[in-house]
């Protein structure tokens, strides 16, 4: 076998899983996060905090997150205060209390038995082990909508009571709530809507430039030295600014085109290398994203799908698309919502490249917008919904 020349350095710096010491352009909200929780390093008994952090997919919400626990337990360390981060993902747990918990205390408790316990003893032991070892605890949790989908507001007003009822006692547990979608919180009732509302941190989506900067840094990480020439990370940010202003999607298309450029052979990865990477990306993107939609957004989407199933055509209006959506919440016993949000729904769908739109006919016969469904076949995006609601039903 001969000697392969690869033009990745590190190829796990551009691992999903991979926190990069530095967020660019997410110094502001470092820096915020740092203020909520600085009384952690002072007076970690005297309080606790709860912050929301939101945001569409792709905007840094969980690195963000990541990299302040990790700095925070430094910083603790250094001030000789017992801290301790714990990001656990509520969707790996099926947005189950007892699970999501039972995770958390088996980080600090290994030997904690792994089943039988209800979600308020779990919180309880939680609690105990924490006041024996002296220790304020930040709980991360990610992809929160999927808890209170799964189990309303009670599942909050538990989280946050036991702490309530301690007054008196030394404080510690604070809360990160990560989420994408503000609006399932109008689900939980009053008090605990405002208990939640207090400290939010919105990241908004990123503009090519930004992208830009966060991708030459990953390059430097990930890439030998010259092999990614400046118009092709270019390329790359603009292509994922016009999808979404998502960095997990601009990050991604640099690895894919790493290895299309390794796969033949390049010593550069050149902008064919990069249009190859987006025609191969976005199926795999959905699978992905299918599962941080709302439960209205996948019906949207499933009744979509199912006018292309059924159709040899391959474009279709919103109002077919509509008539299909209507039969799908009826299925799932669900209000349909307006034709408005529908409209917004369409224009989501085009942002995240699963749904496009195509303006038709002339002025003067009337334009039309055809929607069409670029990049992923219909049966099977129908098959993932369909699985996906079914496991998101009460
Ligand atoms: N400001 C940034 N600087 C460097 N990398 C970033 C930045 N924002 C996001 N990323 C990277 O983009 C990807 C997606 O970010 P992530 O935190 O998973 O987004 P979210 O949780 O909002 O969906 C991750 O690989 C993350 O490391
Ligand atoms: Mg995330």
């Amino acid at each position: 076998m001969r000697f392969r020349h690869s033009v990745f350095k590190d190829e796990a710096k551009l691992d999903i899983n991979y926190i990069p010491e530095h967020l660019p352009h997410r110094e502001k909200e470092h820096r915020l996060l740092t203020e909520f929780f600085n009384f952690i390093l002072n007076f970690p008994e005297k309080m606790t905090q709860r912050v929301i952090v939101t945001g569409e997919i792709g905007t840094g919400k969980t690195a963000l997150c990541q990299r302040f626990g990790a700095n925070m337990t430094i910083e603790a360390n250094k001030h000789g205060v017992n801290f301790r981060y714990i990001h656990v993902n509520c969707r790996e747990y099926r947005g189950k209390l007892s699970l999501i918990l039972q995770h958390a205390v088996n980080v600090l408790m290994p030997n904690f038995p792994k089943r039988g316990f209800s979600a308020e003893e779990i919180l309880g032991t939680l609690l105990q082990n924490l006041d024996e070892e002296n220790t304020h605890l930040i709980l991360a949790l990610d992809e929160f909508d999927v808890l209170i989908e799964n189990e309303g507001a009670d599942a909050v007003y538990n989280l946050t009571r036991l702490q309530e009822m301690r007054s008196g006692k030394p404080q510690r547990l604070s809360f990160i709530f990560i989420m994408r979608d503000l609006s399932v919180t109008k689900r939980l009732d009053d008090s605990a809507r405002s208990t939640l509302q207090r400290n939010i941190i919105r990241l908004e989506k990123y503009g090519k430039d930004q992208l830009v900067d966060i991708l030459n840094e990953r390059v430097q990480l990930a890439f030998e030295p010259a092999t990614i020439p400046e118009d092709v990370v270019s390329f790359a940010a603009d292509i994922a600014q016009n999808e979404s202003g998502n960095a997990r999607f601009a990050i991604e298309l640099l690895w894919r085109a790493g290895k299309y450029a390794d796969a033949e052979d390049q010593r550069v990865v050149t902008p064919d290398c990069l249009r190859k990477a987006v025609s191969s990306i976005i199926p795999t993107l959905q699978k992905n994203e299918i599962e941080s939609l709302n439960f209205h957004e996948k019906l949207f989407l499933l009744a979509a799908a199912e006018v292309f199933k059924d159709k040899e055509k391959a474009y279709a209006t919103l109002m077919e698309i509509e008539k299909a959506y209507a039969v799908a919440c009826e299925e799932f016993e669900e209000q349909p919502n307006s034709h408005t949000m529908l409209w917004k729904y369409v224009q989501m769908f085009s942002a995240l490249g699963i749904l496009k739109t195509e303006i038709s006919g002339t002025a003067q016969r009337g334009r039309s917008t055809l929607i069409y469904l670029p990049a992923v076949s219909a049966e099977e995006l129908t098959q993932t919904l369909r699985a996906s609601l079914q496991r998101g039903r009460k």
